[in-house]
């Protein structure tokens, strides 16, 4: 069996520029197992800010790529030159998409002498009501048998995605809010706790960490309610 992350928490820096999002990762450094680039920062700062981040660590780069194959095999190409460690799709693009990207995001780290990124299924969007056209599982299922290592899912949904998958498919989940912090603008949170044990490997948390006066000491506090 695959055996859990080291350190289970990625960072959101949902920020405007590279210079915070790098003053966030450096503060992180060795307290989060990963920081999450996302679109906000992608759009804002580019590729670029992605790189200064890497300095500091791991990075997710979650732009939840969806369009035809080859334009995702390119992108994915292109984030894999970059050195990431994850980065998403949507599962609704279908197994052409997934698999595209895979290749894409080997063949750019491969050129830059990188490991390949894992590339993740983005299963159904939270702010989503239940007009969605296919479960959660049977995207992250459809995702999986593309070549995705895994998915990102919901805390709603990490039990019966972590069923359809088995244990080797890597899951994050977002969505998490330290016990006793408040929701902020989500409408249903886990517990660090609660979601390892639904079957979460790795938490994605933003705002109570980025906040915080200081925020390598919020990243450790999350971590030590996992112990
Ligand atoms: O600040 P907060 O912890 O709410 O940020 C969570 C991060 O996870 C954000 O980057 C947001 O885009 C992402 N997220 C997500 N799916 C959800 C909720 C949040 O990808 N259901």
């Amino acid at each position: 069996m695959r055996t859990p992350p080291e350190n289970r928490l990625i960072v959101a820096l949902d920020v405007d520029d590279a210079d915070r999002a790098e003053a966030l990762a450096e503060a992180l450094s060795g307290a989060a197992g990963m920081v999450k680039v996302g679109l906000q920062l992608f759009v804002a700062a580019g590729p670029d800010a992605v790189r200064r981040v890497r300095e500091h660590g791991a990075v997710f780069l979650d732009l939840k790529l969806h369009d035809i194959p080859t334009t995702v095999e390119r992108a994915a190409r292109a984030a894999g030159r970059l050195g990431v460690d994850l980065l998403t799709v949507h599962a609704l693009g279908g197994p052409d998409m997934v698999a595209a990207a895979v290749r894409g995001g080997g063949e750019g780290a491969a050129e830059a002498g990188h490991p390949p990124p894992r590339v993740l299924g983005v299963t159904v969007l939270s702010s989503l009501g239940g007009e969605s056209l296919a479960s959660p599982a049977s995207l992250a299922f459809e995702a999986v048998a593309a070549g995705a290592s895994g998915a990102v899912v919901s805390g709603e949904d990490v039990g019966s995605v972590r069923e359809a998958v088995g244990r080797d498919a890597v899951l994050v989940v977002p969505g998490i809010r330290p016990a006793g912090h408040e929701a902020n603008d989500h409408v249903r949170v886990l517990t660090p706790r609660e979601a390892v044990e639904a079957g979460a490997d790795y938490l994605v948390v933003g705002r109570p960490v980025t906040a915080a006066p200081d925020p390598g000491a919020a990243a450790r506090a999350v971590l030590a309610q996992l112990r």
